[in-house]
């Protein structure tokens, strides 16, 4: 036999080019695209089908510690396999250093907490709440070179925010080291004063989340980002960006040739504060921050996602059951919002939500689908050109798409460990019924085809988007 896997008949999609082709698979890679292929030790009709690379979620929880009692409802075995049948093949999670601890230790016990279980293939970013001395000039250069070529700061929640004075020294490390960073923004005095205010009148249901991270709170850190990121000359990627006021933000740092990237996530596009504001305690299941918007501002974020402003479109997958242990109802069903575990579910739904909404109604190119969820993610954090695209040499890693199917979602079809998807009920045009990670048939028509533990770790390179605007010119690979 020629080839190992022979994808026949599809419609190939890259985020440049959609074009008829069968696809060769050999030893895990692609080894040839074209007309009439040669056999295959196993061959799969894709006619009516999409062949389109597995996505790339460049920002997803799984069994991270959280330190306030609640539990993550996915680890890498289930949120994998969740991420497998919603057409994703690689995911970034996150090793979260713990403030007074070091960074390797974090990184150590989240591999420990890996193993044996992934399903697709994986890479860490690092968060850093510490920059001590010893992190920043041995163990965040040393880890960088390892393969950890991407971490995430914080400029709001208590345990975990960086001042502006730690934030350019960490800031300037991923300057010399060619790493990339991802900044939360939101002005964390701003959130903290308007809390205490609400609180002190009682307006501590779900809804008050959204009132107490308003957009401004979200502007304003991420003007300061862009500032600090200037002065320093670093590219940064600012994550999960939620409003129209920050995209202006983003806009104009663009506009004057900042390396200024952004991300957004679908609860941007497809929730609204309305969700926040449900009877009782159920608007908890959709306490995320930042908060989503309003319907106005959805219409902000698929500008910036169909005109340039955003790079990657990420699930930020943050799991918490609602009714099951460790979840929402942590600190009970009538908890106040500053004690409600922030994240909501969504690594199955990104890319069936996106196709149906974007690339079914004519919003999107489908290269540009691609473009967001699988080839800028894997460029944004050195895995470009082994992952996010099909092209001969890449890994075989596929999702075959049947974009007339017609999907209700509801809870009990997605393959996570949560109680609840914030995303009941909604109709979507357009499902992977294959998904392929290097050459391995991980699922297909709703069946789980391989073992926990074949996902493999991927140590990072250094992403070319993080290099500074006044870095030297780059060797070129031929
Ligand atoms: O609410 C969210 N987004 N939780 C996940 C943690 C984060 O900040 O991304
Ligand atoms: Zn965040
Ligand atoms: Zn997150």
């Amino acid at each position: 036999m020629e080839f190992d896997l022979v994808i026949r008949n599809g419609t190939v999609a890259t985020a440049s080019d959609v074009f008829k082709a069968d696809v060769g698979v050999r030893g895990g890679t692609i080894a040839a695209l074209g007309a009439g292929l040669g056999a295959g030790a196993e061959e799969i009709d894709a006619a009516g089908l999409l062949v389109l690379p597995g996505g790339v979620d460049g920002h997803v929880h799984f069994d991270q510690p959280t330190g306030d009692g609640s539990v993550m409802a996915d680890d890498f075995l289930t949120g994998t396999r969740s991420a497998a049948f919603g057409g994703t093949t690689t995911v970034l999670p996150f090793a979260c250093q713990e403030k007074g601890r070091s960074l390797r230790e974090a990184v150590d016990d989240y591999h420990r907490r890996a193993a044996g279980k992934p399903v697709i293939d994986y890479a860490f970013h690092l968060i850093v709440t510490d920059p001590t001395e010893q992190v920043l000039g041995q163990e965040l250069p040393a880890l960088i070179r390892e393969g950890y070529t991407s971490f995430k700061i914080y400029m709001t929640y208590d345990a975990l925010k960086l001042n502006d004075r730690q934030i350019l020294e960490v800031l300037d490390i991923a300057r010399s080291e060619g790493a990339m960073v991802m900044m939360h923004a939101e002005n964390a005095d701003c959130i903290a004063w308007l809390t205490e205010k609400l609180e002190r009148t009682g307006q501590t249901a779900p809804f008050f989340h959204g009132v107490s991270r308003p957009r401004v709170a979200e502007r304003e850190a991420t003007h300061r980002a862009i500032s600090l990121a200037e002065l320093v000359d670093v590219p940064i990627l600012i994550v999960h960006v939620s409003g129209a006021d920050a995209v202006e933000q983003i806009r104009w740092a663009q506009g004057r040739g900042l390396r200024i990237y952004a991300e957004t996530c679908p609860q941007y596009l497809f929730l609204t504060a309305d969700d926040l504001g449900e009877d009782g305690f159920e608007g908890a299941k959709c306490i995320c921050s930042p908060p989503p918007r309003d319907a106005a501002n959805q219409a902000v974020i698929w500008d910036g996602l169909t005109g340039g402003a955003f790079q990657i479109f990420s699930s930020d997958h943050a799991p918490f059951h609602f009714d099951g242990p460790g979840g929402k109802k942590v600190h009970g069903d009538k908890a106040p919002f500053r004690c409600v575990p922030n994240g909501i579910p969504g690594v199955e739904t990104r890319l069936p939500l996106l196709f149906s909404a974007g690339v079914m109604t004519g919003r999107m190119e489908l290269t540009k689908f691609v473009e967001l969820t699988a080839t800028n993610p894997a460029r944004m954090y050195g895995l470009h050109p082994r992952k996010g695209t099909i092209a001969v040499g890449a890994d075989a890693d596929i999702a075959l798409w049947d974009p007339a199917r017609r999907v209700t979602v509801t809870n009990a079809m997605l393959h996570h460990n949560v109680d609840y998807t914030p995303y009941e009920g909604m109709e979507v045009t357009g499902w992977p019924v294959a998904t392929i990670s290097r050459g391995a048939v991980v699922c297909r028509d709703g069946a789980l085809l391989v073992q926990p533990g074949r996902g493999e770790f991927l140590p990072c390179g250094l992403p070319a988007p993080a290099r500074p605007k006044s870095a030297p010119a780059p060797v070129l690979p031929f």
